[in-house]
């Protein structure tokens, strides 16, 4: 017995009316179709033709689009909403509490403007068995009045809202509720026990993608209807209750993954019979995989990927005939496994075996295939060589074999691969010309091989989104033709030796977002048309031989990273940077750039880096980035630059700069005091944190890098850790003393003030950068004793203070005894190992510095050397340094004889004996 919606309905019912006069000729009462009506005017409407614009108020509202109505009463019993394009507020008392005997309200995909659900809204209907409010913008949390009076209510869904708060606990009175759908919104807590406990009929429970935590109540073994289990994204933990195994029988979807589950996962699962949809990926699982799984023969989706489990796959596994996706990666087995036990699964599509440390032989033994896979993920297998599986799986679609040891040529791949992966292996040859037939392909990453040869010029008119052949050894052009409806979002090309221009008709691929074809021979201006490219987020033609200008709309662009170092570009930079400018890095170091520094760049808040070395600006300083508030890396090195740095009105300013390199330019006057002050982040000396983190852009695998001196030579620092931090002025024109204040900078690396024009004494105040592993301040007019104090600086591993004026004993320790005379060469006046000139009893007896230089407590230094020694023996030091030297290019010799001491430190315990010349004696064991 159907309700009256239709017009055909009516009309049925009327002919019935014929014969049983049964039905009263007007169903809807005025009142109800009037609350209608008000409802009505509550919206607005994005659409022309919503469902309620067939409300009018001189029809029967029985008759209306989502109006239900009781055959027998007239009463409106029914309101179906969804998908009406409603826009508004809901009020709290609105004229729906007219239409009392409600049982149906859904109100599912409208626009309610984030407004609440009012304490009296369920109040209303006390009939209430459906509530749907999903996809509607509703917020705040839930009334715990919201139970009180629907104890008939079977279905709840609310449904990607933004709703928050916990679950009250007064759902418990749902006790009909059989369907609870509190998917995609900002739920917290955790579930309450009771509803374990009371709702008994449950069938059906969505807690996904929320951020509800704490342990699945064992209660919920009481929940025997359940068939559908999806708790997958919240912060849950502990294990899952044995008891769910042994009672839920009935169920036949759990999902759990994506939470912080741990312990082994039950046996009892294997009651669960009825199991089509097992997901415990993204948690903590560990032990091994039960071998339960014999009884569980409707099993069709089993995702254990991303656990801690060990152990061999169990053998009853492979009794799940009906599997259509297994995925084990990212776990920690042992054993072996044969791909081919695989193929018993006929109806297998997925096929997930990456990281799993078992080693997979894809050796084809018997005549066995997938007839349905198309997902087949073995990357990290140790696999050698090219599965057999590519030439009989026709229907292949994805394919991911990166970073294995596969060697030799790149085969014919399926012709209907979307997705292949191939990168980190050690392939050769050229890509095959059967690659321009992949008519539906949509990524191939083949970085880091040994690929050669041309790259195909199909490549560029296809159907490509991203194309990444980088680190390889191609040659020839960049494919040059690229068709219109280009879908290329991603292009990387970089590290092989391609040669010619940047393709004009890249201009087709509007969606281009990475461009990146750096270490190349490319020539060649930045072609005009990138101007187009209004998605473009990332460009790298970092060391090649482009020239021309650096086309002035860079500076109104979507780039975050731009990189042009090492290329032959000349003029000015781009003058105007947009105020919408969100560059992170700017990279022009190596080219013939004349500058001037647009001070527009003030606009692009967000950079963090501005290297500009290497070019021939002639200017003064650039001041007014003092303001940027994540400037970490400033290079200025090799310029022009000139002048005094002055003064600055910033009251931070440069607060969070890390690196800085005005090095070999112009500038005079005295040492800027007030940036040194400024800069709080050299400030937080605590390198402790044995966190190795590198500056890089979360969006790309981009990271930073720079070519800075450091420890006296030229070297490109691949990666840079977000604590390095080095100061380099040297080779200017500065003036006067180094101040006390430099003492502050806890966490410089590096500081090189060499070769200007520095007078006074050197302030024992840098005692205190216990970070520091470079000093130079060779080539100045330092005059005045070493302070001793510098002797506990136990990082340092180059001392450079050749050709100054400093005279006096050359302090003791273990740092300074491995230094040899070269760092204290062209000072007349100095005394003491390594110089063959001994101290003379008075010289040994003066002042340690000259007046006017002593800071800090001396009496304080026997605790330091304490200190300092403790550091030898733990493994900090070496750990933090070989941290951010791991990845510079070419190790020069200090490097290697840096790692060497560092290492026989370990081994060496530091005696002390008496206190008459703080001498201390290294004893290796
Ligand atoms: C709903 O419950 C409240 C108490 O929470 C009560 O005052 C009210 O009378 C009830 N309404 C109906 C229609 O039962
Ligand atoms: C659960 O239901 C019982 C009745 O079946 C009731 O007495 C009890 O109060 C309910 N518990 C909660 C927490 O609502
Ligand atoms: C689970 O169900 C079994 C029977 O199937 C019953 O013996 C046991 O008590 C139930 N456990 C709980 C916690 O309800
Ligand atoms: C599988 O089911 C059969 C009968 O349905 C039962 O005899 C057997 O014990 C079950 N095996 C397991 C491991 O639960
Ligand atoms: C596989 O699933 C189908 C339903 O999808 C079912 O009819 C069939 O019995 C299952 N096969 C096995 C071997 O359990
Ligand atoms: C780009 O993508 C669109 C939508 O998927 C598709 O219709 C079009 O054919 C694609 N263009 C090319 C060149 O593949
Ligand atoms: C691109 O390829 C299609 C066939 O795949 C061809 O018809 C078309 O002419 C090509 N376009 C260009 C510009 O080469």
């Amino acid at each position: 017995m159907g309700y009256i919606t239709q017009p055909y309905q009516l009309l049925i019912c009327l002919q019935l009316f014929l014969f049983y006069s049964q039905c009263s000729a007007i169903l809807c009462s005025h009142d109800q179709s009037s609350a209608l009506l008000q409802f009505k005017q509550l919206f607005s409407f994005q659409i022309s033709r919503p469902k309620m614009m067939s409300w009018k108020e001189d029809a029967d509202c029985c008759s209306w689009d989502g109006v239900t109505c009781d055959s027998a009463t007239g009463h409106v019993i029914g309101l179906d909403l969804s998908c009406s394009w409603l826009h508004g507020n809901i009020p709290s008392n609105s004229s729906l509490s007219l239409l009392p005997r409600l049982r149906k309200l859904n109100l599912a995909y409208n626009d309610f403007n984030y407004s609440k659900i009012s304490s009296g809204f369920t109040d209303q209907f006390p009939s209430l068995t459906l509530l749907n409010l999903s996809w509607s913008n509703f917020a705040g949390s839930i009334p715990p009045s919201l139970s009180n009076n629907i104890t008939q209510l079977a279905d709840l869904d609310l449904s990607y809202n933004s709703f928050t708060g916990q679950i009250p606990s007064s759902f418990s009175n749902l006790q009909q509720l059989r369907h609870l759908d509190l998917r995609g919104n900002n739920f917290v807590g955790e579930i309450p026990a009771s509803l374990g406990n009371n709702i008994t009929q449950l069938a059906y429970l969505d807690l996904s993608y929320n951020s509800f935590s704490g342990h699945i109540p064992s209660s919920f073994s009481n929940l025997q209807q359940l068939r559908h289990l999806d708790l997958w994204g919240n912060n849950f933990v502990g294990q899952i209750p044995a008891s769910l195994g042994n009672n839920i029988t009935q169920l036949a979807y759990l999902d759990l993954s994506s939470n912080s589950f741990s312990g082994q996962i039950p046996s009892s699962f294997s009651n669960l019979q009825q199991l089509r949809h097992l997901d415990l990926r993204g948690n903590s699982f560990f032990g091994k995989i039960p071998d339960m799984f014999t009884n569980l023969t409707q099993l069709s989706f089993l995702g254990l990927a991303y656990n801690e489990l060990i152990g061999s796959i169990p053998s009853s596994i492979f009794d799940l005939l009906n599997l259509t996706l297994f995925s084990l990666s990212f776990n920690n087995f042992s054993g072996s496994v044969e791909l081919y036990d695989f193929a018993k699964f006929k109806n297998l599509k997925v096929l997930a075996l990456s990281n799993i440390s078992l080693s997979v032989s894809t050796k084809l033994t018997v005549n066995s295939s997938f007839p349905n896979l198309s997902d087949l993920d073995l990357s990290a297998c140790n696999i050698s060589e090219f599965p057999d599986i590519l030439r009989t799986q026709h229907q292949l679609e994805w394919l991911d074999l990166s970073k294995n040891q596969i060697r030799g040529s790149l085969p014919d791949l399926p012709p209907h691969m979307v997705r292949l992966s191939i990168s980190n292996n050690s392939l050769t040859g050229e890509i095959p010309s059967s690659f321009c037939n992949l008519s539906s392909i949509r990524y191939i990453g083949l970085s880091n091989n040994s690929l050669s040869g041309q790259i195909p010029q199909c490549l560029g008119n296809s159907t490509l989104e991203t194309l990444d052949l980088g680190m390889n050894n191609f040659q020839g052009t960049i494919p040059q033709t690229y068709a219109k409806g280009c879908n290329l979002t991603s292009l990387r090309l970089n590290g092989n030796q391609l040669e010619g221009p940047l393709p004009p008709s890249l201009i087709n691929c509007v969606n281009l977002q990475f461009l990146d074809v750096g270490n190349n021979n490319l020539s060649g201006p930045i072609p005009e048309y990138l101007r187009n490219s209004t998605r473009l987020l990332f460009l790298n033609v970092r060391n090649n031989s482009l020239s021309g200008p650096i086309p002035e709309y860079l500076g109104n662009s979507t780039l975050e990273i731009l990189d042009m170092r090492m290329n032959k570009f000349s003029g000015s930079l781009p003058q105007t940077f947009a105020k919408s400018c969100v560059l992170v890095s700017l990279n022009l170091n190596g080219n013939r750039l004349e500058g001037p520094l647009p001070p527009s760049l003030v606009n692009c808040r967000h950079l963090e880096v501005i290297d500009v070395g290497n070019n021939q600006i002639n200017e003064t300083f650039p001041h007014w980035l003092d303001v940027l508030p994540e400037l970490q890396v400033l290079t200025l090195r090799s310029n022009r630059f000139r002048g005094p740095i002055g003064d600055t009105k910033t009251r931070v300013p440069f607060r969070k700069l890390r690196i800085i390199d005005l090095s070999y330019n112009r500038f005079t006057g005295v040492l800027p005091i007030w940036y040194l002050n400024g800069f709080k982040a050299m400030m937080h000396g605590d390198d402790n944190s044995i966190k190795v983190n590198y500056m890089r852009s979360a969006n790309y695998s981009y990271y930073e890098s720079i070519s800075l001196t450091m420890k006296g030579n030229d070297i490109q620092m691949e990666r840079i850790l977000t604590t390095f931090a080095t100061i380099d002025l040297s080779s200017n024109r500065f003036q006067g003393e180094i101040s006390k204040v430099l003492g502050k900078l806890k966490s410089l690396k590096s500081l090189n003030m060499s070769h200007n024009n520095l007078t006074g004494g050197i302030p024992s105040s840098l005692r205190n950068l216990t970070a520091l592993e470079s000093l130079d301040l060779s080539s100045n007019k330092l005059a005045g004793r070493i302070p001793t104090q510098l002797a506990s600086l136990n990082c340092l591993e180059v001392l450079n203070l050749s050709n100054n004026q400093l005279k006096g004993p050359i302090p003791g320790g273990p740092q300074f005894n491995t230094f040899g005379i070269d760092s204290y060469s062209g000072n007349s006046g100095l005394c003491g190992f390594p110089l063959s000139k001994s101290c003379s009893i008075d010289e040994a007896s003066e002042p340690t510095t000259p007046t006017g230089f002593i800071e800090g407590d001396d009496a304080s230094s026997w605790f330091d050397w304490k200190l300092a020694m403790l550091g030898y023996a733990s493994g900090v030091v070496i750990g933090l340094s070989i941290g951010y030297m791991a990845f510079v290019t070419g190790r020069p010799q200090w490097f290697v004889r840096m790692i060497e001491r560092k290492q026989s430190r370990k081994l060496t315990r530091v005696i002390r004996r008496g206190r008459a010349g703080r001498r201390s004696f290294l004893v290796h064991l």
